[in-house]
This record gives C-alpha cells, structure tokens and sequence, in this order.
C-alpha cells in the first residue's frame, strides 16, 4: 500500500523523497549515560520559539526525515505560530531548563488522508494520539535524549492530557534507526510495517499502562 504522509495539501508532516544511509551508530560517552536518564520537562511552544524552530527544522538530518518541503520563515510562522488554525499541540521539550527537543501531537482520528489514517487497520483511531519529534542537535542525538523525552512526553503529556486516547502512536520510516530504536526504548512496541512511497514505515504504539482493557500487539 502506498500512501502519503501529509497531513494537509501543503505537504504538512509530508517527507523528503531523498534518502541517505544513517550515519554510522554515535560513539558513547559518560555524558550519555546521565542523558539516558535526564529529566524531560515540556511547555507549549510559544511565538518566540519560531526562530528556534526554524533552525532546527532546517537542519538536514531532521529534513530528511519529514518535513523537507517547506522551512522558509513564512512556512515556519504558518504552521507553528499562534495564528495556526489547526488543533495539533506543539511542545518544547526542556533538559535543566534548556530547549532540546520538538514534539507535535494529534488525534489520529483527525487525518483524512494522512499518515495516521492508514493505521486503521491496526489501531482505533479514535483511542489514538500520533506524535512527530525531534532531538535539536545533531550532538546530542544518539545519547539517550530522545528516548528520555519521548518516554516522559507520552507519560506526562500525551496519555494525562488527552484520556480518551488509549494509544500514543508513532509512524517513523524504516530506515530511521535512530527513531526506531528511541520508541522502542521509550516503551513503545512495533504494530507493524506499511508501505509508503518512500519506504517501509513501522507503526511503533505504546499502550496506556493503567488502562487493564488496553489491547495489546
Ligand atoms: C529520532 C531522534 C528523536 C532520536 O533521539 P536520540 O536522542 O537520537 O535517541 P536515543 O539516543 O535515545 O536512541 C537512539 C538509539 O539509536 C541508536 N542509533 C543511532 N544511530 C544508529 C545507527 N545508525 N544504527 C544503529 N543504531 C543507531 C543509538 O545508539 C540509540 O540506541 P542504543 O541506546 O540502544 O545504543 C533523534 O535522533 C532526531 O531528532 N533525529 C532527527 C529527526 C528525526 O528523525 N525525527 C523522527 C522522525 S520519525
């Protein structure tokens, strides 16, 4: 099955088509060790945090991955800024206080057509929240942030936020290792592969922990 990931027509949450192989596997340090087990903390993005989104949504290895079209400062400004119409959530994740991370998240049921929409089959998409994410900075990528942030985002945002959601579900492309692997270390198991016209993507869930009715894969 082939599909788009777009949310919208513009392209929204639609990924590059140009692939490169994922860099080789980062080297370890100490200093990853205590940011495996960092403390996440999220606020709502604000209007002064767009400048801080462009930058980092035009960081190659992020475009790679999704956005890709379109991070020109009026793309940016439309689609994160106050002035958007949508009802996607957008959070900064903060580590000591610091901005290290994006993530949006949406009801899956909210798509027409779009990435979360070919998940019916396997998930009810009206129990389901999807999310999209980012570490900012390619050095701090690989050290254990990513798993920290997501796992902390479904826990204390995601699932508390949003009750009716038994679901927080995650649609990352195949070949994005890294993401791959931060969802599963966050917790999250993998629900199945679907064909996009990129690529492979794997439909990574994690499931309400406190909910004994959650249905599990
Ligand atoms: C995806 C992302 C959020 C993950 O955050 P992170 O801080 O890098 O994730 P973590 O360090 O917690 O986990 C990454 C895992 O992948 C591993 N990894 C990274 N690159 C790898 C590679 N090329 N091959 C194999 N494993 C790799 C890391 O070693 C780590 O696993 P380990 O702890 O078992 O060794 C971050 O890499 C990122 O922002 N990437 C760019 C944007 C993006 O791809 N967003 C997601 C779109 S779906």
């Amino acid at each position: 099955m082939a599909f788009g990931r777009g949310a919208t027509d513009d392209g929204f949450r639609r990924r590059v088509y140009t692939r490169r192989v994922p860099s080789e596997r980062p080297p370890r340090s100490t200093a990853a060790t205590s940011e495996a087990t960092a403390e996440i903390r999220f606020r709502p993005l604000e209007d002064g945090d767009l400048r801080r989104m462009h930058g980092w949504l035009s960081d190659p290895a992020v475009v790679e991955w999704w956005e890709g079209r379109d991070v020109s400062w009026p793309a940016v400004v439309q689609r994160y800024g106050s002035g958007r119409t949508d009802a996607i959530e957008h959070w900064i994740a903060l580590h000591e206080g610091e901005p290290i991370g994006w993530l949006q998240c949406y009801a899956a049921s909210s798509e027409a057509q779009g990435e979360a929409y070919h998940w019916r089959a396997h998930l009810d998409l009206a129990e389901t929240g999807a999310i999209d994410y980012l570490v900012a900075r390619e050095a701090k990528r690989g050290r254990g942030l990513g798993s920290s942030m997501l796992r902390a985002f479904v826990r204390d945002v995601a699932f508390p936020r949003h009750p009716e959601w038994r679901f927080v579900a995650a649609g990352p492309f195949e070949a994005n290792v890294p993401s791959c692997r931060a969802l599963e270390k966050a917790g999250f198991e993998r629900r199945a592969t679907l064909d996009d016209e990129a690529g492979p993507c794997v439909l990574m869930v994690a499931s309400r922990a406190d909910d004994p009715n959650a249905v599990q894969s």
